[in-house]
C-alpha cells in the first residue's frame, strides 16, 4: 500500500514534469514560430519601402534603365530591414530555419525584380503597373514557392476591399478580419496566431493588420467609386481604415 502511493506519487510527478516539458517546447517551438514570421514581415515591409521610395522614377516616361534590378533592390531591402530591426539578416546562420527562410525571401525579392526589370526599364510609358502592392503579391508567391511547402506568405484584406482576386481571404484570414481587426476596440496593430495541428503537422499562422496612410488615398480614397491611376475604382477608404493584412504561414 505503501509502496503504491509512492509509487503513484512518483508518477505524477513525473507526469507533472513531462507536461511541464512539453509545454515548454510548445512555448519555445511558438516563440521561434513568431520570431520567424516577424521577420518574414519585416523583410516584405523593407522591399516594399524600397519600391515605394522608386515610385516617381518607376513611373518616370523619360528614363531607361532605372537602376531597380534585383541585386541592388535587394542590397536597398536589406538595409533598410537592418535598421528598422537592427539585425543583420547575413548574420543569422542560413542553415537555420529562420536564416533559411528569411534568404527564400530574399531571393524572392531579386527574382521578382530581376524577372520585370523589362516593364520597369521601358522607356516613354509613365504608369506600368509596378506598385508596392503588385511587388508583396509577386514576392508572396515567389517565396511561397522557393519555401516548398515550408512557409506561405501573402497580403490580403477585407472583402469588400480586394482589388486582385488572388488576394481574397481565406476563411481564418476573413474570420481573424470580421471578428477581430475590424471589431470596436480591437488595439491598434495588434496581430493574431494560431498554431494548429493539420494531418499530423503543425501549422503556425499569423495575421498582422495594416493601416491606410495618407499615401494610399490616392488610390483607395475618396470620390468612392471614381478610377484611379491603376483603372480600379477607389474603395473611398479613410486615413487608418484597416487597408490590409500580412498573412504568413509556417507549417512543421
Ligand atoms: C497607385 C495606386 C495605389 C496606391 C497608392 C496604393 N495601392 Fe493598394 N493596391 C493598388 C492596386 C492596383 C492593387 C492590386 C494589386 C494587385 O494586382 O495585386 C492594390 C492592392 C492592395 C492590397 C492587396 C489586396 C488587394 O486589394 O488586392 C492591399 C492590402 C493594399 N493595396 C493596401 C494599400 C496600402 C496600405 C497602401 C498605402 C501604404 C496602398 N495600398 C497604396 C493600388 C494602390
Amino acid at each position: 500500500m505503501r509502496f503504491g502511493n509512492l509509487a503513484a506519487l512518483a508518477l505524477a510527478a513525473l507526469a507533472m514534469i513531462l507536461a511541464v516539458a512539453s509545454s515548454s517546447v510548445a512555448w519555445s517551438q511558438a516563440d521561434e514560430d513568431r520570431q520567424i514570421a516577424d521577420s518574414l514581415a519585416a523583410m516584405l515591409r523593407a522591399g516594399r519601402a524600397v519600391i515605394s521610395s522608386s515610385q516617381d522614377r518607376i513611373n518616370d516616361p523619360a528614363l531607361g534603365p532605372k537602376g531597380l534590378d534585383g541585386a541592388t533592390v535587394l542590397a536597398r531591402t536589406v538595409e533598410i530591414y537592418q535598421h528598422t530591426t537592427g539585425v543583420d539578416p547575413r548574420s543569422i546562420d542560413p542553415a537555420s530555419r529562420a536564416g533559411r527562410l528569411l534568404n527564400d525571401e530574399m531571393q524572392a525579392i531579386k527574382s521578382v525584380m530581376d524577372a520585370n526589370q523589362l516593364s520597369i526599364d521601358a522607356q516613354g510609358t509613365g504608369f506600368k503597373g509596378f506598385i508596392p502592392a503588385v511587388f508583396s503579391r509577386l514576392v508572396g508567391e515567389a517565396f511561397s514557392h522557393i519555401a516548398n511547402g515550408e512557409a506561405e506568405m501573402r497580403v490580403t484584406a477585407p472583402p469588400d476591399l480586394v482589388r486582385n482576386r488572388k488576394s481574397r481571404p481565406d476563411a481564418w484570414e476573413l474570420d481573424i478580419i470580421k471578428t477581430k481587426f475590424l471589431a470596436p476596440g480591437w488595439p491598434a496593430g495588434q496581430s493574431v496566431e494560431s498554431r494548429a495541428d493539420q494531418g499530423g503537422h503543425m501549422i503556425f499562422r499569423i495575421a498582422v493588420p495594416e493601416y491606410y496612410v495618407a499615401t494610399c488615398l490616392s488610390c483607395h480614397g475618396s470620390p468612392k467609386g471614381q478610377t484611379d491611376i491603376t483603372g480600379y475604382p477607389m474603395e473611398g477608404a479613410s486615413l487608418g481604415d484597416l487597408g490590409g493584412v500580412i498573412s504568413i504561414k509556417l507549417l512543421h
